[in-house]
């Protein structure tokens, strides 16, 4: 049985302020919480004020980006040694925003996967199509391809040492949420490349669903099969959201 994981995804967002607002709220309502394991990505620069609040909670911490390089000069860049002297125990990569605006390739998403892998923290894989993908029938080509390069650098074997989080690109912040059976299909789709390679990883990998989850639609989302959870992005900025969301599901 695959534990349930709700990861907030903050983004480029919050203050000193607000993010101490934010995590009193969670914490406050984390005992409502009883079975998903939660996890909260902030910006880099409030990685220390978050591990600090965090502290004896059961409330994992995660960084949204990371380089593929392990040191040296690659100005504005952050390592995976580094997230993980400050206590990251996840690590976002390949989400589409990066893809999509910074230029990474299913590459170096995939030596990015490597790279926080090897630290010893669990990469949170992103993969989804585009609306015009979707329309042109090509969801499963680009979520296999996705797949596939971290598949052919680091072993099918290496997922289960991460999370899959598939987010649909059309779905991400524009209150469109893919259907539950949309997402099951591609979810069942995901587990299956997996499995035709290793069954025992497929069964084990961790599936999450991004893309406009909310309180309100949670529960129907994480209540398929294939569906473990949740990596969130706006509604994560809101305590009560997350906590509803963290609560939803099996
Ligand atoms: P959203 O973002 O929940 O705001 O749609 C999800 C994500 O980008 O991870």
């Amino acid at each position: 049985m695959r534990q349930p994981l709700v990861a907030g995804n903050w983004k480029m967002n919050g203050s000193k302020a607000s993010i101490a607002t934010l995590l009193d709220g969670i914490k406050a309502g984390l005992a409502s919480v009883e079975k998903a394991a939660l996890v909260v990505c902030p910006p880099f620069v409030y990685l220390e004020q978050v591990a600090e609040a965090l502290r004896g909670t059961r409330i994992a911490l995660g960084a949204q980006n990371v380089s593929h390089e392990p040191s040296g000069a690659f100005t504005g860049e952050v390592s995976a040694a580094m997230l993980k002297d400050m206590g990251c125990a996840y690590v976002i990569v390949g989400h589409s925003e990066r893809r999509s605006y910074y230029g990474d390739t299913d590459l170096l998403v995939a030596k990015k996967f490597a790279a926080v892998r090897a630290a010893g923290m669990k990469p949170i894989l992103c993969v989804g199509e585009t609306l015009e993908e979707r329309e042109k029938n090509v969801t499963e080509a680009v979520v296999a391809r996705q797949l596939a390069a971290v598949i052919e650098l680091e072993g099918a074997a290496a997922l289960q040492d991460g999370v899959i989080a598939y987010e649909p690109v059309w779905a991400i912040g524009t209150g469109r949420t893919a259907t539950p059976q949309q997402a099951q299909d591609v979810h069942a789709f995901i587990r299956g490349r997996i499995a035709a390679i290793d069954e025992a990883v497929a069964e084990k990998v961790q599936i999450l669903y991004g893309g406009s989850v909310k309180g309100a639609n949670a529960e129907e989302l994480f209540g398929q099969q294939d569906i473990d959870g949740g990596l969130i992005g706006g509604a994560s900025l809101n305590a009560d959201e997350f906590l509803a969301i963290g609560r939803a599901g099996r």
